[in-house]
């Protein structure tokens, strides 16, 4: 089999033995590496065009998510085996490390096959100058991770649990010191439940579907998939969520016809407590979703709160960027009640007191959502937090100014960082003598271990859903 031309490869076309797989793995991080790519979104087309079976496809996808995963731990491993800083190392001769190390750490790949395909790699991508570099270093960590059986916390000299939990967390875990912190705070330093919670990071998420109310029934939906040969069953908690075991949803005539969506049973229920969520004194009939990119939510709002009898109303629907706003236009496509408007949240063109609920889905870390997107526990940091914070405390001000006495505001981010959840909401209420906190485990009865409250915090490891926090508001004086 003849390797592709690699686009931004350097040097010689790939000789034919190049492995195929690893080839196509590598060029996801170097993309990821390179241009900031998102892996979930440059791997797909990779693999469209690719021709491989699908145990190699497979092959490939454990290859590029887990080393993207695992970066911060292979660089450690690296570091082991090379005087030289690993962040010194030529990029593309770096990724294919990365990659030659994860396969040794993680995979049953023999060691010998390991180092020689990615030999190989470097060979065909960078030519034949760090070759010898690139053997030397690998066979080196193979010496290592035999010598130490692959275990991480002897392999990185991690520091023993007793002495320093987080610290310690950070290495077995594969994550950085900061995103530990932040998900012990979460779970009141429970510390075995933060180990867990980390662990589920590296789990591949199930697909969801979301039937979406007044379009698609969702045991149809469900039947829907068993014609096409996929298996889904019930969501565990919400009244509209399908889970698939594998397959391609794209496959199902609602799906395509956008009666159905893929959409994390998490999102769902955030949708869902704000629309079961009474308010009090006669409503406007307005529901104002002021975050909607890409439209998943506002989506399933329009179908629980707007149409024809009591109760119903309309759905505004802002997002500022444009490309968004397009998507949200194609989520609430066939909603009659339901409109995009392109704006600031935080200077909605509306009428302060104007809407019964307002949903703020707030741009977050997205730390709730590690499983999905592999490379971000690196790309983010505690910086990105100093920027959001003020953003996400402005939108609720907003939100909490655009609702009616006696209306509901949800605050929602996928992400359990304290400082973007809990910090925000109890930060902005503090300073409102008008809103009271509603306890949102109420608005979702069925959820089980939501956390201690007033709030709503899921988990994956826990509900198979993102990590998305809920807080439900009220503006008093109806
Ligand atoms: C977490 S996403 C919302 C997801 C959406 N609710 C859904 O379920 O599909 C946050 C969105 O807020 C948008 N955003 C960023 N800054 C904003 C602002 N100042 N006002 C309103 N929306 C903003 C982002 O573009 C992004 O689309």
């Amino acid at each position: 089999m003849s390797a592709p031309g690699a686009s931004g490869t350097r040097g010689a076309r790939p000789p034919a033995r190049v492995d195929r797989s690893r080839l196509l793995a590598w060029e996801v991080l170097r993309a990821v590496d390179e241009r900031g790519a998102y892996a979930n979104l440059v791997l797909p087309r990779l693999l469209a065009d690719s021709g491989l079976t699908s145990r190699d496809r497979a092959f490939t996808t454990e290859l590029a998510y887990g080393a993207l995963r695992a970066q911060g731990t292979l660089d450690g491993v690296l570091d082991t085996a090379t005087s030289r800083p690993v962040h010194d190392i030529d990029p593309p001769v770096r990724d294919a490390l990365r990659l030659g190390a994860y396969q040794l750490l993680r995979t049953r790949v023999p060691a010998r096959a390991a180092v020689a395909s990615t030999v190989d790699l470097v060979r065909a991508t960078s030519g034949e100058r760090p070759v010898r570099f690139a053997n030397a270093v690998l066979r080196r960590v193979a010496a290592r991770i035999s010598e130490t059986g692959g275990d991480l916390a002897v392999l990185l000299g991690a520091p023993r649990f007793t002495a320093d939990p987080i610290g310690h967390l950070a290495v077995v875990t594969t994550h950085p010191r900061w995103i530990v912190e932040a998900v012990a705070e979460a779970m009141g330093d429970d510390l075995d439940q933060t180990r867990a919670a980390l662990a589920a990071d590296d789990e591949r998420p199930a697909v969801h579907l979301v039937a979406r109310p007044g379009r698609v029934e969702r045991d149809d939906l469900l039947a829907e998939a068993a014609r096409a040969g996929l298996t889904a069953r019930p969501g565990r908690y919400s009244p509209y969520a399908a889970r698939l075991e594998g397959g391609d949803p794209a496959r199902l005539p609602s799906v395509v016809e956008g009666a159905a969506a893929v959409q994390d049973e998490g999102s769902q229920l955030v949708a869902l407590a704000l629309a079961a969520t009474p308010t009090v004194g006669p409503d406007l009939g307005l529901t104002v979703d002021l975050c909607a990119g890409p439209g998943g939510k506002a989506a399933l709002l329009a179908g629980l709160l707007t149409g024809p009898g009591p109760g119903g109303g309309r759905l505004i629907a802002l997002e500022p960027r444009m490309a968004r706003a397009a998507l949200v236009a194609r989520s609430l496509a066939g909603e009659r009640a339901a409109w995009v408007v392109r704006g600031d949240g935080r200077a909605a063109p509306l009428a302060p007191g104007s809407a019964d609920r307002v949903l703020v889905d707030a741009p977050c870390t997205g730390l709730g959502a590690l499983r999905r997107r592999p490379e971000s526990r690196w790309r983010r940091t505690p910086g990105d937090l100093a920027a959001l914070t003020p953003l996400q405390s402005a939108l609720l001000v907003a939100a909490l100014d655009l609702v009616r006495p006696g209306g509901v505001v949800a605050y929602a981010t996928c992400s359990p960082h304290p400082a973007e959840t809990t910090e925000v909401v109890r930060q902005v209420a503090g300073q409102r003598p008008d809103v009271s906190l509603l306890d949102a485990r109420r608005a979702l009865p069925d959820v089980d271990e939501a956390g201690p409250g007033p709030f709503v915090q899921l988990w994956p490891h826990r509900h198979g859903t993102d990590a998305m926090f809920l807080a439900l508001l009220r503006r008093a004086g109806a």
